[in-house]
């Protein structure tokens, strides 16, 4: 099976194995676990924070952040795609009694004008708008890449309005490969940033928060109530800094390989969509054809899985075990199925 429904697929690599085997532990509750402890250092020190907090998924990490910087009854304002208002069960609501109030934009990436009629004005009737959530790359519009001024734009207009920011950077590293800036001119838009390692990075499982030491102070508090504190978690966080040192620079390979799938899946009448810019590929389908429920039927029938994507949108994901070859040979088969052969 070529397996292109998410870069969450992955299986750790024998490299990545060793790491967990050879990782040396201890109770990381107690803040005693020192594989847990370098990596929340490196990672602070890789985006210019002052800490650091390891979770055990992008959903962890994204609704301390959110927590950290929302009272029950306030609301934080979010693209319309986002994963933290759309994909994480209500999540903000039930966890922290935030909302999450939806904005639009281009590409996954409101900007000043889309946000600046949506912000409350302070008034005892209204919920107060405490946060803006940002999502780089953005997944669901398509693994667009925030350009950095867009970014510092939207950050420093939201700063002069006392609204915190959080980046949910579950495809951080994509952004910085792609071009995005580096992980510090990112990071230094927002108050808090949450990078998945299990993603493109290829970690069985592990995400970070990252943010000042206050805030990483309360948000590993927050962590406990969540059921989030572990023990031995360097058996994880192990992995985490191997894909650091060994998974970073190849996602440029993820991107070349979604592109090269794009080049041929695109020239099938009917097929729209935009060329991707990261490891993410979405077509969308003229009504002529057949739905994306039944294409990913076909396709799997050739040993292709893909996902639909909406009505008529199908998302197709390159990552670490799909090699140049697959890519190419899972476009070949949806050109197949889309002709009709
Ligand atoms: C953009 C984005 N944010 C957050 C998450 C949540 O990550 P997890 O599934 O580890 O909770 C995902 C998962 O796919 C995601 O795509």
């Amino acid at each position: 099976m070529i397996d292109l429904r998410s870069d969450t697929v992955t299986k750790p690599t024998p490299g990545m194995y060793r790491a967990m085997c050879e990782a040396e532990v201890g109770d990381d509750m107690a803040g005693e676990d020192p594989t847990v402890n370098a990596l929340e250092a490196e990672i602070a020190d890789l985006q210019g924070k002052e800490a650091a907090l390891f979770c055990l998924s992008g959903t962890m990490s994204n609704q301390l952040g959110v927590r950290l910087h929302a009272r029950p009854g306030d609301e934080v304002l979010i693209h319309e795609t986002g994963h933290i208002a759309n994909y994480e069960g209500g999540a903000a609501a039930a966890l922290s009694g935030i909302s999450c109030r939806t904005v639009p934009g281009e590409g996954g990436m409101p900007g000043v004008d889309d946000f600046t009629p949506h912000v409350h004005a302070d008034a005892v009737y209204l919920s107060r708008t405490a946060a803006i959530c940002l999502e780089n790359t953005a997944n669901m519009a398509g693994g667009r890449v925030w350009p950095l001024e867009r970014l510092r734009e939207v950050s420093s207009w939201a700063w002069d309005r006392g609204l915190k920011v959080h980046l949910d950077g579950a495809r951080f590293f994509n952004a910085v490969v792609a071009g995005g800036g580096t992980p510090r001119e990112i990071a230094a838009c927002c108050d808090t940033v949450s990078i998945c390692f299990s993603k493109g990075l290829g970690c069985p499982m592990g995400s970070i928060l990252a943010g000042s030491e206050a805030e990483m102070h309360a948000a590993r508090r927050a962590r406990k109530l969540f059921g989030g504190a572990c023990r031995q978690a360097g058996v994880i966080a192990a992995t985490a800094r191997y894909a650091l040192e060994h998974h970073v620079d190849r996602l440029a390979e993820d991107h070349v390989h979604a592109l090269a799938f794009w080049n041929r899946v695109s020239t099938v009448e009917g097929v729209s969509g935009s060329a991707p810019e990261t490891n993410l590929v979405f077509f969308t389908l003229a009504p002529q054809l057949p739905s994306p429920r039944e294409i990913c039927e076909r396709l799997r029938e050739r040993g292709v899985l893909m996902e639909p994507a909406g009505p008529n949108r199908v998302r197709a994901c390159t990552h670490l075990d799909v090699s140049a070859e697959q890519a190419l040979s899972a476009a070949d088969a949806v050109v197949a199925v889309l002709n009709g052969r």
